[in-house]
């Protein structure tokens, strides 16, 4: 029998502990299936545990570290002031993980509804990645006459060639499996320096990935084309903050933020990559069984990708496309079923084998299978 799989599972936050335990039903369904094992170390993190103890990311650092990949559900509480928690512990795990590149699929699911009249699933199938250590996200600015009239605040945005270079070359990577198109979003129009210097790291690995078509969007024109020809999009690749904000965009289209999922990859195997859903920790639906577990079950399908259980990845994602596909709304009283019934629907297609591949195009799941240099 081959090893069990170290897992870290953080639940975290309002309705983390919900779709992450629909999440882990459906990862004993598919090891049962797959006969693959995993050894679940639960890490109690986020709002409770930094009330009573002041605890952040650095209090589980060393109990993550050595794990193959880490499951996580979502954190935030209105009893947290804003940016403790984000800049405490999701960023800093982003930052000492190395986690540099933030994979976020952006696909139109069959049954699903979008917003946008007329966008079929065949026209929306596009992963951004989104750089994920670096950009406005490193946090450095100050503040001077703080308080004042004159209060003067600055905030920087830190972009290294070597940072850029390992988010652009996974990127022309993940293109190369798929259908060879690698678009660069960033807004070279005003941000000169920063957009120089992406441009010149994509057009000099474009050299190595002579079968990648290249293509460059500013990010505003991106907030047009996004939801109007998302056809135009295979890989886009960009800087942390627009792809915050993009990807938001990206989950609305694609019919909310509960089904909208995401992988954080450490590409070196120096530290473990996080899975996640892109949703937030809802506390004002937490508890009331009224949430979608569809993000973070399909975050769960990433992390099976990137372990290379890649048959198990592509069943969890059938199966879970498949009920998404049957429910009359995508989240509240309207779903039809509780966060816990949406997750064991999911979790007896997987058992049973019997989930409908065709719903899925599996490029995404077998792309990252097939980089295993991104593996522990
Ligand atoms: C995301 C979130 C985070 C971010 C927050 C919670 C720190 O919005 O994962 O997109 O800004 O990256
Ligand atoms: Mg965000």
């Amino acid at each position: 029998m081959t090893q069990p799989y170290s897992i870290a599972v953080l639940p975290g936050d309002g309705i983390g502990p919900e779709v992450v335990g629909c999440a882990l039903e459906v990862l004993d369904a598919a090891e049962a299936r797959y006969g693959f094992r995993t050894e679940r170390s639960e890490v109690a993190a986020g709002a409770n545990r930094y009330l009573e103890t002041g605890e952040l990311f650095d209090a589980v650092d060393a109990r993550l570290r050595d794990k193959d990949a880490i499951l996580f559900g979502s954190m935030g509480d209105p009893r947290v002031a804003p940016g403790i928690l984000e800049r405490g512990f999701i960023l800093e795990m982003r930052q000492r993980f190395q986690q540099a590149a933030n994979v976020r699929p952006v696909r139109l699911y069959p049954g699903v509804p979008t917003p946008i009249a007329g966008l079929t699933p065949e026209r929306c199938e596009m992963v951004i990645v989104r750089e994920n250590t670096e950009g406005a996200y490193v946090g450095r600015g100050s503040t001077v006459h703080a308080g004042t009239p004159n209060a003067v605040a600055m905030q920087e945005s830190l972009n290294t060639r070597a940072g850029i270079e390992r988010v652009v070359d996974f990127s022309f990577r993940l293109a190369l499996g798929r259908r060879r198109r690698l678009t660069l979003c960033h807004k070279t129009n005003i941000l000169v320096a920063a957009g120089q210097l992406w441009q010149e790291v994509v057009e000099d690995l474009a050299s190595l990935y002579p079968e990648v078509e290249v293509d460059y969007v500013h990010v505003d024109a991106m907030c047009f084309h996004l939801p109007l020809a998302p056809e135009r999009f295979d890989v886009v690749v960009t800087d942390n903050l627009f792809g915050d904000i993009i990807t938001d965009l990206g989950a609305v289209i694609q019919g909310g933020l509960g089904v909208a999922t995401s992988a954080n990859l450490n590409l070196d195997g120096s530290a473990p990559s996080m899975f996640e859903a892109i949703h937030g920790s809802a506390p004002d639906i937490a508890g009331k069984g009224w949430a979608n577990p569809s993000g973070a079950v399909l975050s769960l399908a990433l992390m099976l990708g990137h372990l290379g259980e890649g048959e198990a990845a592509r069943a969890v994602e059938a199966a879970t496309v498949e009920v998404l596909g049957g429910l009359p709304a995508l989240a509240g009283a309207e779903m039809g079923a509780t966060t816990a019934e949406v997750g064991t629907r999911i979790a007896e297609l997987v058992r049973s084998g019997e989930a409908d591949a065709s719903l899925v195009p599996d490029s995404l799941l077998g792309t990252l299978a097939a980089l295993p240099d991104s593996r522990r």
